[in-house]
């Protein structure tokens, strides 16, 4: 494990093949201002460039994962636009290209919440609970949440979280498919990087093209899917991950992907 850096309220830090990004703004509730949102973009930029990086795992240093956005900076610095932190953040999210855990402990508000649907595997604790207060504060769903909470939980179960701001506990979120497992505290942080690990053993471009297809809004037929999936497929068969797996298949050993 990597020495710990904090840098605008964001702790940062490298667990073998994982980049572990924390909220550390405790007094706050993890409330996330502009410069935390820029310290986000700027890790997971830092995750994309770096080979080494394998998956980033996001959690909390206190027992709230976060509270959302700053309401303060909401008031005073609103997003403007496309190129608002925000969004930015919620852009490079979408469009991160590996696996993204998160290990959820406490409060999930608003972001806190939505954030959830853009990652690969979610793990929270017991005392997790998350909600998204958007509709009372006057706001909207942000973070494609009306499109993607509806198609996770069912219209009647979205409107109960986005319509009535009703919170969610760790059960009810692992019950609706949004939460993996439900931990103790102790574990959950744990048990995502043991998690984020195992990904890392997994050939790399293969990992990378399998999230892709499973988030590609572009093919919705099953037709155009297995279209899709057969090129890609064809093309990977004569790759070198498919070397090295069925090598080590025929040799009777571990494959390994570590150099790929
Ligand atoms: N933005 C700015 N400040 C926030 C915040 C937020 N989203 N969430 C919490 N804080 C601040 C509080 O103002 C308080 O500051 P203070 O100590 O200077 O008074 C401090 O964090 C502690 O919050 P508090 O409300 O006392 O903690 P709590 O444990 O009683 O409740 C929450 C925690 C998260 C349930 C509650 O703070 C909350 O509902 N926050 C607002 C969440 C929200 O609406 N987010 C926006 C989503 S779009």
């Amino acid at each position: 494990m990597s020495t710990p850096k904090v840098i605008d309220h964001i702790e940062t830090y490298r667990d073998g093949p994982t980049l572990v990004i924390r909220f550390a703004r405790p007094e706050k509730k993890n409330a996330l201002t502009l410069a935390m949102y820029e310290r986000l973009i700027a890790a997971l930029g830092e995750a994309t460039a770096d080979k080494t990086v394998r998956a980033v795992v996001f959690g909390s240093t206190s027992d709230t994962f976060t509270s959302g956005n700053d309401l303060g900076d909401f008031m005073q610095n609103p997003p403007t636009g496309e190129a608002s932190p925000v969004f930015r953040f919620l852009g490079a999210l979408t469009s991160f290209e590996k696996p993204l855990i998160a290990a959820v402990d406490g409060k999930g508000v608003g972001l806190g919440l939505t954030m959830l649907l853009h990652c690969d595997l979610v793990y929270a604790s017991d005392r997790s609970s998350l909600v998204a207060p958007f509709v009372n504060l006057g706001l909207v769903p942000e973070a494609a949440s009306s499109l993607l909470l509806p198609r996770l939980v069912g219209h009647q179960r979205a409107s109960e979280i986005l319509l009535l701001g009703e919170p969610i506990d760790a059960r009810a979120a692992h019950a609706m498919g949004l939460v993996n497992a439900v931990l103790p505290p102790a574990e959950v942080l744990p048990r995502a990087l043991a998690v984020a690990r195992a990904l890392a053993e997994r050939p790399p471009t293969a990992l990378r093209l399998a999230k892709a297809l499973m988030k590609d809004p572009a093919t919705s037929t099953v037709a155009e899917r297995m279209r899709k999936e057969g090129a890609l497929f064809t093309e990977r068969l004569s790759s070198a991950e498919v070397a090295e797996a069925i090598g080590a298949f025929f040799e009777k050993r571990k494959p390994d992907f570590s150099a790929f």
